[in-house]
């Protein structure tokens, strides 16, 4: 038996969990419910967690391995599984990744095995601006119309992470030989079926994705635009306005996020990220 309770957030997407404290371990009847919570609504969110990098790290691993992010600049020092995503500056560096995910996407989907989810804990915010806003890919999907579906279901796209930093991340250092050989570009099932509870799930991303397979880069662009006007509807996401000491857990199986605009040269943003390693995307079609 969980003690969670979970309130939902918006009609499709987000649940808020109480009755968990992610200081000290959390219990496997806890964690089970976690991830079902995940796979049915996709973000939870859990306030009030004042954890220390060691407790975030302990709690992410109880959902799964942890992934270490190419980008090891961002990494937190002493603490290699902590992504810093921060417009601030200290002694005339970045502190992590800055300016980026403003655009549509699920962490890691230009691997070979997409993370399966990631746990992001606020430390820092804005007043203004600078929430992170979700996307139901399953809801989404599930309202596209018969013959979308169709066309998408056995399509691929093909996810090519140098193409798109070497055009998005001019402000950025540029990518060494060893970070490339990393990301070479990957194909995926562009409509994937969660593990979990079997839903297909929409499993594209307004960056990375170069083409679907078969279909030249202008037509694929054009295709993948309109597709994801129609997914980015307001119905389908969670927009979350973060205070310190929240923390979201977010599935990538059945999720798109990103960051929304703040000052970033006049207010401090400071969140800290794990990113849980994935499996291979799959899709199977349920009777
Ligand atoms: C991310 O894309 O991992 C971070 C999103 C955010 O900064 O809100």
């Amino acid at each position: 038996m969980t003690a969670i309770t979970f309130t939902d957030l918006t009609a499709h997407i987000g649940a808020e969990a109480q009755g968990l404290d992610l200081s000290r371990p959390v219990a496997d009847a806890d964690i089970a419910a976690l991830e079902h919570a995940l796979a049915d609504r996709a973000v939870v969110l859990i306030r009030g967690q004042d954890i220390s990098p060691e407790q975030h790290i302990a709690f992410s691993r109880q959902l799964g391995s942890l992934e270490d992010h190419v980008l090891s600049n961002f990494c937190l020092p002493g603490h290699k599984e902590i992504f810093v995503v921060s417009n601030i500056i200290e002694n005339g560096k970045h502190i992590g990744a800055f300016g980026g995910s403003k655009q549509y996407h699920s962490d890691l989907a230009y691997l070979d095995e997409p993370s399966m989810g990631s746990v992001f804990h606020c430390l820092e915010c804005t007043e203004e601006g600078g929430e992170t806003s979700f996307v139901s890919m399953s809801a989404a999907y599930a309202a596209l119309p018969e013959d979308r579906k169709l066309w998408l279901q056995g399509k691929r796209a093909v996810f090519d992470y140098v193409w798109y930093y070497e055009q998005a991340h001019r402000d950025r250092p540029a990518l060494t030989a060893e970070q490339k050989a990393k990301v070479p570009p990957i194909a995926h099932p562009v409509v994937r079926s969660h593990p979990v509870n079997g839903r297909p799930s929409l499993f594209l991303s307004e960056v990375w994705i170069r083409r679907f397979e078969g279909v030249d880069d202008a037509e694929s662009q054009k295709v993948l635009a309109e597709i994801l006007e129609f997914a980015t509807g307001p119905e389908f996401t969670y927009v979350h306005k973060w205070a310190p000491g929240d923390v979201i857990i977010w599935d990538n199986r059945n999720s798109m996020h990103k960051a929304c605009p703040f000052d970033e040269k006049g207010s401090r943003r400071r969140m800290h990220r794990t990113t849980v390693a994935g499996t291979r995307p799959f899709f199977e079609v349920v009777a």
